[in-house]
């Protein structure tokens, strides 16, 4: 009896002592608005994903297991994932509807010593430009853990483009396509908006019922159409893209040039465009990408719509915008660089590419963070 009654006493002391220390013993539940878990992208209020490239960012005191609750909207039988753990490299990670496990591997060379006061940064997000959809429920963390805000980096890049800027034929898809590594390179925060087939008129293109000139503007990726219980889109809320888009890179015309739109309606359709993104971006530069071309096995590039990007820029400065630039990135992609049977850039050509982006920025005078906004 004594004995038993000690123990009582010890498990007491125990059970008072260890919330003090801020370690409790149940799961940290987190819930699907938690103002701590840093989104970015584009989620609807479900909230469920939509673009290559959304997800979400994580800051946690003593982490030691993660597990994401997923609806039944999350596409089946599986969604890719890409994750990364204290900025290593991204994984892929399949989940499902349901209960997820997610594995916290480290970067090879690091060690987790497990200390509660250890933090990690762990960010999520769907790389697919189809199959994409992630319906979050709650982020269930291990007891003791504790969410910290995320700071995100001074620079937010936005791109916008097509299959060439998703990361199409990738087995990681966006998550190994330039823009990412641009803002992996950069240290920086990401938005990506990039569809395979997509024009930038607003027209049918190989699957897209809209261009991007319309796509850019509203939550939903060209897939509502093929959603049977979300066939609509919904304005996209700017304001919600927090912090604000710093640079706007602009990687599009493959599928009008594919589609016979003249010359003459592009180059009207791209200043219509940037019209219209001044009004959400009103300082930031625009750097418009030139074509890179089609490379062929004879050495040679095929080219749409020659001068009229540089008449575009050249458009926008006679307007008075200054913060419009051309990337001329004639010559970057040879065929050494794409898949002979579709011309897109293969995992090795991203790399080409993000690196030759980078050395433009750099002359440009952007240059890359030393350190992440949120260490750890
Ligand atoms: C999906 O989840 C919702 C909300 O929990 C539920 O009402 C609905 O019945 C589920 N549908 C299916 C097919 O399981
Ligand atoms: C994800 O699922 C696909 C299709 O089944 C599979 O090929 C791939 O290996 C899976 N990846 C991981 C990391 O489990
Ligand atoms: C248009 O998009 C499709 C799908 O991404 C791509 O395979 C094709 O090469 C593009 N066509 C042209 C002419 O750019
Ligand atoms: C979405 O709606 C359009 C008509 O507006 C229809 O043609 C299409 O089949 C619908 N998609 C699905 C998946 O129901
Ligand atoms: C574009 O024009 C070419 C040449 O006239 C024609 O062969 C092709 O079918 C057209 N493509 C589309 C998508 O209209
Ligand atoms: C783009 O670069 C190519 C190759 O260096 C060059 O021939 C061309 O004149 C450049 N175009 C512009 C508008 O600067």
């Amino acid at each position: 009896m004594l004995v038993s009654l000690l123990a009582l006493v010890s498990w007491i002391s125990v059970v008072t002592v260890v919330p003090a220390h801020g370690a409790g013993t149940k799961p940290v539940i987190v819930q699907n608005n938690d103002p701590l878990v840093h989104f970015h992208g584009r989620w609807d209020p479900a909230p469920e994903t939509w673009w290559g490239s959304t997800g979400f960012k994580l800051h946690v005191q003593g982490l030691s297991s993660l597990t994401l609750k997923l609806g039944n909207h999350t596409t089946s039988p599986w969604v890719q994932l890409g994750v990364s753990i204290n900025y290593g490299s991204f994984n892929t990670v399949n989940v499902s509807t349901g209960t997820n496990e997610i594995p916290l591997s480290l970067p090879s060379g690091e060690t987790n010593d497990n200390e509660a006061s250890s933090t990690s940064i762990v960010r999520i997000n769907v790389p697919g430009w189809q199959d994409n959809r992630l319906e979050l429920e709650e982020i269930v963390l291990n007891a003791g853990a504790k969410l910290l805000p995320y700071t995100p980096s001074k620079i937010n890049f936005q791109f916008i483009g097509d299959s060439l800027s998703a990361g199409q034929y990738l087995p990681q898809i966006v998550d190994q396509a330039w823009p990412f590594l641009i803002g992996e390179n950069f240290k920086a925060e990401h938005l990506i908006n990039a569809q395979p087939g997509i024009a930038l008129s607003d027209i049918l293109a190989y699957g897209n019922v809209h261009g991007m000139s319309y796509e850019y503007f509203v939550t939903e990726d060209t897939q509502y159409y093929y959603t049977d219980y979300h066939n609509f889109t919904t304005p996209w809320n700017f304001a919600r893209d927090q912090p604000p888009a710093t640079h706007v890179v602009i990687h599009i015309g493959a599928n009008d040039s594919g589609n016979n739109v003249t010359a003459d309606a592009f180059t009207q359709t791209y200043l219509e465009f940037l019209s219209r993104l001044r009004t959400i971006y009103h300082t930031q530069p625009f750097l418009i990408f030139t074509p890179w071309g089609w490379p062929q096995s004879d050495g040679t590039v095929s080219y749409y719509y020659q001068g009229r990007y540089e008449e575009i820029v050249n458009t926008r400065h006679a307007l008075g915008d200054h913060d419009t630039f051309l990337v001329n990135t004639t010559g970057w992609v040879t065929y050494e660089d794409v898949f002979p049977d579709n011309m897109h850039p293969t995992i090795a050509g991203h790399v080409k590419i993000a690196g030759l982006f980078q050395q433009w920025l750099e002359n440009w005078g952007l240059h890359p963070e030393s350190e992440w906004a949120t260490p750890v």
